[in-house]
C-alpha cells in the first residue's frame, strides 16, 4: 500500500488516487528553525511514500529546502521506498559556477535529495539551462522532469479569445516552452529573445528578433517570475511591436520583491501561472499532472 505525506496540496493528490494521506504539520520556531512533524493519526505509515511539499505562501526557500531534506531523513528511518515531489526545483538556476569559487549548487542540492532518501524525484519544468537532465547528475535516484506547459496553453486557448496568437520566449532559453506552447495552440508562431545578464550586478540586456507582430495576440512565456525584470523587459520591449494585446504566462510564480505590483503595472491581458507554488496570481491546477506521473510510477512498478 501507499501513503501521501505533505501539504494540503499532497492532500488533493492523495484524495485524486485514494490514498492514505498524512499531514506534514509544519512548525517554524522564533528562530526560524523548523520541526516538520508527520502526522500519523493512529495509522501507521505504508512501506512506500509520496512525500510532495510546495513551500508556504511567502516562505523563505532555504527554510523549505531545510524541512524538505528533513522529512525525508525522517521518512527514510520508517519506509521501504520514498518518491519525493518538489513541484518547483529550487536553485535550479544555479546550473554553473558563473563566476570562479561559485557552488554548483543545483548539483549539490540534487545530491542532497538523493542522500537524504529519495530513491526518485519527480518535478515540474525544471530550469534546464546548461545541463540537459538533472538526472546526469545523480546516479542513485530516477528523475523526472514533467511539463505543465499544455496546462498553461489550454487554459489560455479556453479563457481567451486569441487572433492570430504569437508566442514568445524572453530569453534563448524560453524557446523550448514557447515552441511546445504553440504547438498546443496548433499554431507555429513562436520565436525567443535573445538575454544577457549580468552575473554580478543582475541588470539584463536583450534583443528583440525582427518580428512582424502587428495586431497579433501575444504570449509571452517563461519558466520562472521572480523578480519580475525579464517579463516586464519582454513586455516594453513588443509594446513598441504595436501588438493587439499580451498576456504573460509562467510555471512558476516565485514573485520577489516587489514582482506583483510591478506586474500588476503593466496592463497585461492577463497573467496566468501554475499552483506550483503559492501565490495570489491566477493558479491552474497542476495536482492532475502530479497524479498522472504517479499512477505512471506505479504501472511501472508493476511491470516484470
Ligand atoms: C532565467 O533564465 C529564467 O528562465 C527566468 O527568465 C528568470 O529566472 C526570471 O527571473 P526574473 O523574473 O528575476 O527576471
Amino acid at each position: 500500500m501507499v501513503s501521501v505525506v505533505g501539504d494540503e496540496f499532497a492532500e488533493q493528490i492523495a484524495r485524486k488516487l485514494d490514498f492514505t494521506y498524512h499531514v506534514l504539520e509544519r512548525r517554524i520556531f522564533p528562530d526560524g528553525e523548523v520541526c516538520p512533524r508527520i502526522v500519523l493519526n493512529g495509522e501507521p505509515l505504508d512501506s512506500e511514500v509520496f512525500f510532495i511539499l510546495r513551500p508556504k505562501p511567502s516562505q523563505d526557500l532555504n527554510s523549505y529546502l531545510v524541512e524538505f531534506l528533513i522529512t525525508l531523513r525522517n521518512l527514510r528511518k520508517r519506509v521501504k521506498r520514498i518518491h519525493a515531489v518538489m513541484p518547483y526545483m529550487i536553485y535550479a538556476r544555479q546550473d554553473a559556477t558563473f563566476r570562479r569559487g561559485e557552488p554548483l549548487s543545483s548539483k549539490i542540492i540534487a545530491e542532497l535529495i538523493a542522500e537524504s532518501g529519495a530513491d526518485s524525484f519527480s518535478t515540474i519544468n525544471m530550469h534546464l539551462h546548461r545541463i540537459e537532465d538533472i538526472a546526469s547528475f545523480v546516479s542513485n535516484m530516477t528523475v523526472s522532469n514533467l511539463s505543465a506547459i499544455p496546462y498553461l496553453a489550454h487554459s489560455i486557448e479556453k479563457n481567451f479569445d486569441l487572433h492570430e496568437p504569437f508566442v514568445l520566449g524572453p530569453d534563448d532559453e524560453a524557446l523550448q516552452w514557447a515552441k511546445e506552447f504553440a504547438k498546443c495552440l496548433n499554431v507555429h508562431s513562436y520565436e525567443a529573445m535573445h538575454k544577457e545578464r549580468d552575473p554580478v550586478t543582475g541588470e539584463i540586456k536583450t534583443e528583440l528578433p525582427d518580428l512582424e507582430l502587428s495586431g497579433r495576440d501575444l504570449i509571452i512565456i517563461d519558466d520562472i517570475i521572480s523578480t519580475g525584470g525579464t517579463m516586464i523587459n519582454a513586455v516594453q520591449k513588443v509594446r513598441k511591436k504595436d501588438v493587439a494585446s499580451i498576456i504573460a504566462t509562467v510555471v512558476h510564480p516565485v514573485l520577489t520583491n516587489d514582482a506583483l505590483e510591478a506586474l500588476k503595472t503593466l496592463d497585461l491581458r492577463g497573467v496566468c501561472t501554475t499552483n506550483t507554488i503559492p501565490s495570489p496570481l491566477n493558479q491552474i491546477d497542476v495536482t492532475p499532472l502530479i497524479v498522472e506521473e504517479i499512477k505512471k510510477k506505479r504501472e511501472k512498478e508493476k511491470e516484470p
